[in-house]
Formats: C-alpha cells, structure tokens, sequence
C-alpha cells in the first residue's frame, strides 16, 4: 500500500494531477475505485486527475446523474459516483460495458454501492480524514509494478508501507 498525506485541497488536485500521467499511459486503460466518506475528497481528487489529463473546463460531481463522461484528447473518462445506486445490479443501466470497452481511465466513486458488478480495479483509493488533511492509501490489487508507477511521482508523500496504524482522532 502506498500512502500519500495530503494537507490541502490544492495538494489533493496536484496528486491527482500526477497521477493523470500515469493512468493515461496503461495500454489497456484504468479502473480506479475511489473510497471515503462524504466530503473526503474523492471528486477533488478526480478533478485534478480530469485536470492533469487536459480537461480545461469545469468538473461536475456525478452524484446526481451517477456519470460524467469526457473525451480528452488523450483518453475518454467516465467518472461514476454510486452513492445513490440503488442496487448494485442496476450498475449495468449505466453503461459501464461501453465505458470498459474502450482503454478508457474510469473513475469511481463509492464502488462498495456496486459490489459485485464491478470489474477489479487497477488502483484501490480510500481516502481517510485527518483533520483538515486527509490521508490518501492506494493499493494495487494487480501487482505492486503499478504502485511504483505511482509512488515514484515526487509530492508529499509517505513512501514507507504504511504501519498499522491506530486512527487518530480527527
Ligand atoms: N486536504 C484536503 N483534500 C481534499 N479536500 C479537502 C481537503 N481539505 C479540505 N477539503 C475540502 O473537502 C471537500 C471535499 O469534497 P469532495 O471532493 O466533493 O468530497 P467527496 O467527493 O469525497 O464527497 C471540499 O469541500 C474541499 O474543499
Ligand atoms: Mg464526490
């Protein structure tokens, strides 16, 4: 697992920045499960993600329409946010099938709301309050080569494997 302190908004927006380079150069294209309660920064960390991968314009959080879907000149993006997925089943209403399809980067918010419907993710995201900060943890189900290709990227990050911690009070 790789660990990354974030102490602001803006350092959220650079790590995701980042990390838009990264996830445009798999061949394939990229699931990325982003995790945490409400208000932990998971679209702040997809902007910056849609930033970094050449979005100029504005970034609306899914949370209403379920999925925004973007086509940059490097990549399509589709983010979802399940929060208000009724079923996991009904994930297949919203057009994940295309959005795989193609080598796509797919952002997804509240992916516990679609268990089981999911593909397997290339990064697993949560992201944990501290504060005013936030604590960013990323595993790579796949295989720790991709969390290299992330934990290489120089920022304010804690590249020691994380310890097992105890939560501290927010
Ligand atoms: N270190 C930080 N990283 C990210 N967001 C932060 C941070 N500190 C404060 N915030 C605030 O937290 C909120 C995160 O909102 P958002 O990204 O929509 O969360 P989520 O999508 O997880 O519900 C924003 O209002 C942002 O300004
Ligand atoms: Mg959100």
């Amino acid at each position: 697992m790789q660990v990354f302190d974030i102490p602001t908004e803006d350092a959220m927006l650079a790590l995701g920045k980042r990390w838009a380079r990264r996830l445009s150069s798999i061949d394939d294209g990229a699931v990325v499960f982003l995790a945490g309660p409400l208000g932990a920064g998971k679209t702040t960390l997809a902007r910056g993600i849609l930033r970094g991968m050449g979005h100029a314009g504005a970034v609306a959080s899914p949370t209403y329409t379920l999925l925004e879907h973007y086509d940059l000149p490097a990549r399509e993006v589709w983010h979802f946010d399940l929060y208000r997925l009724e079923h996991p089943r009904d994930v297949e209403t919203l057009g994940l099938r295309d959005a795989l399809a193609g080598a796509a980067v797919v952002l997804v918010e509240w992916p516990e709301r679609g268990a089981g419907k999911l593909p397997a993710a290339n990064y697993e995201v949560e992201i944990l309050h501290r504060g005013d900060a936030r604590r960013v943890q990323v595993r790579a189900p796949n295989g720790a080569a991709n969390l290299d290709g992330l934990g290489n990227l120089e920022g304010r990050e804690n590249p020691n494997t994380a310890p097992a911690e105890s939560p501290r009070p927010c």
